[in-house]
C-alpha cells in the first residue's frame, strides 16, 4: 500500500476515531514540514506521521497483550504505563497492516512517545511533530514549533524539558527513555546538527 490517500482512508478505519485520525494527519502533515527543512525524506516523515497512533486507543489490558503476543519486551515502565505500549503496536501495526517494511520509520513510530537515547532524523522529525502539532494546546508550542524548523537538536531539547516540567508539575512519571532523550539532546544542543539527507 503505497498510496498515501488510500493509506490515510485505511488508518481512519484503524485508528477508528475521527478525533484521533484528525491529529495523524496533521502530525502526518508537520512531519513533512520538518522533513522539508531539514534535508529528510519527506514522503517517509509523512507515512510515519500518519501511523504513528494506530493502536492509540487499544485500551490497556490489550496493549498488554498485543505486546506480549508479539514477544515485544515490556519494561517496568510500560508495565505500569500500558498506554506508551501504543508505540511500539503502532509500529508493528503499521507492518503488519500496511505492509511498510521501513525499518527507520518502524524506529521513529516506536519513540514517538517516550523518545529515546538514540534518534534518527526521521525519528526526530516525528517526535516534534506529534509534540508540535497546531491542535497541541499549551503556551509555548508556537516558539518550539519555529525551533523545529531551525534546529532539531536545540528543539528536541527544549520540546523534551517542556513536556518532562509539565509531567512533573503534575506528578506525572517520568520513564527513564525520556529522561535518557533529554541527556543525549541537551548534550548535541548547540553543537550543530547532525542530520543526513536520506
Ligand atoms: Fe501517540
Ligand atoms: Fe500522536
Amino acid at each position: 500500500m503505497n498510496h498515501y490517500t488510500d493509506m490515510a482512508r485505511e488508518m481512519r478505519a484503524t485508528v477508528g476515531q475521527r478525533h484521533r485520525a484528525e491529529h495523524s494527519i496533521r502530525v502526518a502533515r508537520c512531519a513533512e514540514t520538518i522533513a522539508m527543512h531539514h534535508g529528510i525524506d519527506a514522503a517517509r516523515a509523512r507515512t510515519a506521521g500518519l501511523l504513528h497512533d494506530l493502536a492509540r486507543l487499544w485500551p490497556a489490558q490489550r496493549l498488554l497483550e498485543e505486546a506480549e503476543r508479539r514477544g515485544y519486551p515490556i519494561d517496568d515502565f510500560e508495565r505500569r504505563h500500558p498506554i506508551v505500549l501504543h508505540a511500539p503496536l503502532s509500529a508493528s501495526l503499521a507492518r503488519e497492516r500496511f505492509g511498510v517494511e521501513d525499518a527507520e520509520i518502524a524506529e521513529a513510530i516506536a519513540a514517538h512517545t517516550l523518545g529515546a537515547a538514540e534518534m534518527s532524523p526521521l525519528a526526530r522529525a516525528l517526535f516534534l511533530a506529534d509534540a508540535l502539532e497546531p491542535e497541541r494546546n499549551y503556551p509555548e508550542r508556537a516558539e518550539l514549533w519555529n525551533l523545529a524548523l531551525q534546529d532539531l537538536d536545540a528543539a528536541m531539547c527544549a520540546t523534551l524539558e517542556s513536556t518532562i516540567a509539565y509531567a512533573r508539575n503534575r506528578g506525572y512519571a517520568i520513564a527513564p527513555r525520556t529522561k535518557a532523550a533529554l541527556d543525549t539532546f541537551s548534550r548535541l544542543k548547540g553543537k550543530g546538527s547532525t542530520v543526513s539527507t536520506h
